[in-house]
């Protein structure tokens, strides 16, 4: 099992508040990892930290290390391009940007300096399972699909660069319970290549899809275990208490 992102003795304060407390995680290669705890506990910021978006909080303190295989994600000689790319990000408010569906995906590419044609915006959207969909409607606004389409082309948007990690934060949770299948059955299917994080509430989806599951309290990981381990025979009390539902 090949490790590909990992955070060691991590500590992120934003001004006098500690938000994550010397938090240690490893996710592996095609694997989905689930991050779940109570609002607040900090699994927002962990996510960001890996592809540097606390970099414009001028408040933001970040000791630790935070890595892609060996690459260290804040040696400050890396382009945070170059670490987006590799890491994409797919956020809780499908985002697509006011353009047409091909432009969506296209841009990416093209800032990237990538072939962006009409084949690789195929494989994409495909990829996504979205192209049966969409195919006959490529120059339309992107904003006129559902909800649901919408993310599934964030998520193609992510994979056309040809990342390593995607990491999602609550995709599912703006979606209804079908649109909310499609995209799980989609994930499923993502971490065959990808090694996928995802932050969600919905304890039935952490374990319909996820590999591994971190339970994080108070800015602490309190347990992380495979996630029938996690669900059926967590170790601590407070996991009990959480997955049953009692606070959150
Ligand atoms: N940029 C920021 N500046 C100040 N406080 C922040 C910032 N981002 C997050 N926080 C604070 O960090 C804590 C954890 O937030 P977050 O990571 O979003 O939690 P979660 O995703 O688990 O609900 C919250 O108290 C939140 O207000
Ligand atoms: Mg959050």
């Amino acid at each position: 099992m090949n490790i590909k992102l990992s955070a060691q003795n991590l500590n992120i304060s934003f001004g006098q508040k500690q938000v994550l407390k010397n938090i240690n995680v490893a996710f592996a290669e095609n694997e989905i990892t689930a991050l779940i705890g109570p609002s607040g506990c900090g699994k927002s910021t962990l996510l960001r930290s890996f592809n540097r978006m606390h970099d414009l909080s001028p408040d933001a303190k970040i000791s630790g290390n935070l890595k892609l295989e060996d690459l260290d994600l804040y040696d400050k000689t890396v382009p945070v391009t170059e670490i987006r790319k590799r890491i994409g990000m797919v956020f809780q408010k499908a985002n697509p940007f006011p353009k047409s569906i091909y432009e969506n995906i296209a841009y990416g590419l093209k800032i990237n300096n990538l072939p962006h044609g009409i084949d690789v915006i195929e494989k994409a959207l495909r990829e996504a399972f979205l192209w049966e969909e969409v195919k006959n409607d490529l120059k339309m606004p992107a904003t006129r699909l559902s909800g649901g389409q919408q993310q599934r082309l964030c998520i193609a948007r992510a994979v056309a660069l040809r990342p390593e990690v995607i990491l999602m934060d609550e995709p599912c949770s703006a979606l209804d319970p079908v649109s909310t299948l499609k995209i799980e059955e989609l994930i499923m299917h993502l971490k065959k290549k990808y090694t996928i994080t995802i932050v969600t509430h919905n304890m039935q989806q952490a374990q319909r899809i996820a590999d591994k599951t971190v339970f994080l309290y108070l800015g602490e990981v309190k347990e992380e275990g495979p996630t029938s381990q996690i669900f059926n025979n967590p170790k601590e009390e407070m996991t009990m208490n959480y997955i049953k539902g009692s606070f959150g």
